[in-house]
């Protein structure tokens, strides 16, 4: 492993109180093999390219935060197929070709916008930051980051990708869920950059994105993404400014690679016509190609009844907005990246509704839609197309 990396800042770290044991996990995932392979993520990049390209479509979904006692063969087999009829909806309603990539395989990591949390009776302790760091159980010595879970995350991940890779059999390359998830633990990415035959590839995932707040320049995480041949996402929030945009595609695509980068907008429906249409003149402008996707979750997050929500109107409000900025600048409007199950959750709601009722509210972190909820969403994408 390069050791570099770690002497950029890096952000949204937890504090691991054990430094010998997190240094000894960093060591054994760095002698463990790599989960994937540098021809699967070729492989995916090719189908991106003719995302970027605008002769296909991508959606990408799943768990905000994936659990570890849900990487068992029906479960994942659930998500995997799920995600795979959603690709065939918008293959079916666009004649186009879908790349499907989910949210699986390594999503147990989350960035948390304040690191303690305050129980209803007014005890705190550190925030729930996934299972590769701590439990959700409101218990303070189970939310104590054990630097164990990160190995626990590995295994779990390659039984995941192994159920997975069954689902491909006798389906062309294309039409094949990949495995993306966020690069934010760095004592779990920086192990598993491997060498490949053209260079460093990320082992953790096929798809790895950089999220709204770790983009920072000069940080960590972006040298670990430009260290990395894979596709990568870097998502788009108000905070961005073109400058910013344009900086990201210099960094992270100097060869102008078509596939190797995706921008996810997620600025929500009340500021995306305001902020997204300057971001993308700008990168537009500057000519490399960028394949733009529209994250309709995490600008519209609110609370109702003490739970953390989002309204489907909103959602769509701003898929409206994204396909439309996108089509007025001559730019494609890739596909959705979304925060989906394949269970009936109530966890997103619809403004219509007179009360909403979370009766099965399942997620440890932000709100899913349940099947019925995405493909609306996805139904919708398609009329704007
Ligand atoms: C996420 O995708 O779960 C996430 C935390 O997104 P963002 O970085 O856009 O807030
Ligand atoms: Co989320």
């Amino acid at each position: 492993m390069d050791t570099s990396l770690t002497r950029r800042p890096a952000l949204q770290q937890p504090y691991w109180p054990d430094e010998m044991a997190l240094a000894e996990a960093e060591r054994e995932l760095a002698a463990l093999p790599a989960l994937t392979t540098e021809d699967e993520v070729v492989d995916l990049m090719r189908g991106m390219a003719l995302v970027a390209d605008g002769s296909a479509l991508v959606v990408q979904g799943g768990d905000c935060a994936e659990r570890f006692h849900e990487a068992v063969p029906e479960l994942v087999r659930q998500k995997v197929d799920h995600l795979q009829g959603l690709a065939a909806l918008l293959r079916a309603g666009s004649r186009l070709p879908a790349v499907a990539i989910s949210r699986i395989a390594g999503q147990y990591g989350k960035p948390r916008s304040s690191p303690f949390e305050t129980e209803d009776s007014g005890r705190q302790m550190p925030s729930y930051c996934g299972d590769a760091v701590n439990d959700p159980a409101f218990d303070p010595v189970l939310r104590v980051p054990d630097p164990r879970r990160l190995i626990t995350a590995y295994h779990c991940s390659g039984a995941v990708l192994n159920e997975l890779r069954r689902s491909w059999s006798g389906r062309p390359i294309i039409e094949r869920v990949y495995a993306s998830h966020e690069l934010l633990l760095l004592p779990y990415e920086s192990p598993l950059v491997r060498g490949g035959v053209r260079g460093g590839y990320s082992a953790s995932t096929h798809f790895g994105w950089i999220g709204e707040r770790t983009r920072n320049p000069g940080g960590a995480h972006l040298e670990l993404a430009q260290s990395v041949h894979n596709p990568i996402g870097v998502k788009l929030g108000p905070s961005t400014s073109p400058q910013d945009a344009v900086e990201l595609s210099r960094t992270l695509n100097p060869q102008g690679v078509p596939g190797r980068l995706a921008f996810i907008a997620r600025f929500g429906a009340k500021e995306v016509d305001r902020l997204l249409p300057p971001v993308v003149e700008a990168v537009a402008g500057y000519g490399a190609p960028v394949v733009w996707l529209c994250d309709p979750m995490h600008g519209n997050g609110l609370r109702l009844a003490g739970f953390k929500t989002r309204l489907i109107e909103s959602m769509r409000a701003e898929i409206t907005s994204f396909t439309r900025i996108l089509q007025a600048n001559g730019r494609w409007p890739a596909g959705l990246h979304l925060e989906l199950t394949p269970d009936p959750v109530t966890e997103c709601v619809s403004s219509r509704s007179a009360e909403p009722r979370f009766t099965d509210y399942r997620s440890t972190c932000d709100p899913r839609l349940n099947p019925e909820q995405s493909v609306e969403l996805v139904a919708h994408f398609l009329t704007l197309l």
